[in-house]
């Protein structure tokens, strides 16, 4: 069974809470047991911290072993050289994904220093954005 981590960074944790008018009313829990239902063939896990520390440990962690990254790095994608230089460094294949489109905002968040090193970027479809990741990595890896 293939395994694909979903990796949420800062503030991704209020998913629900959190400007409901831009990210939605729905938790990251209960939205990820939806896409566990989804998707019965692969392996989903799932990650989130506000720490970019943290991402990039787990970045390294899983990224010689599992088959596909999906990562909302938050507000780090606008900041993070270090993140972007993880996703370099590692053999799975990440797809950045933004809930918002963040072309319609502020133009501090039009930048991406993550966007460089991934397969592919998926944003503005709300928490759909998710599984459009996930089927673009299907995709990607046939049988995935
Ligand atoms: C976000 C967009 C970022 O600009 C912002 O900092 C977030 C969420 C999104 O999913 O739309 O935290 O990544």
């Amino acid at each position: 069974m293939k395994k694909i981590l979903i990796m949420n960074g800062p503030n991704l944790n209020l998913l629900g809470v959190r400007e409901k008018s831009i990210y939605g009313d729905q938790s990251f829990e209960t939205y990820f047991e939806t896409l566990k239902g989804k998707y019965p063939t692969l392996d989903l896990h799932y990650f989130q911290s506000n720490s970019e520390g943290n991402l990039i440990d787990k970045l390294h962690e899983v990224g010689f072993e599992f088959d596909g990254v999906v990562l909302n790095a938050g507000a780090y994608t606008h900041t993070s050289v270090a993140i972007g230089d993880a996703i370099a460094a590692i053999n799975a294949p990440v797809v950045e994904v933004h809930i918002s489109n963040v072309h319609q905002r502020e133009s501090f968040r039009h930048h991406s220093y993550l966007s460089k090193n991934c397969k592919g970027v998926i944003l503005g479809f709300g928490l759909d954005s998710y599984r459009l990741a996930i089927e673009s990595l299907r995709e990607l890896q046939k049988g995935v």
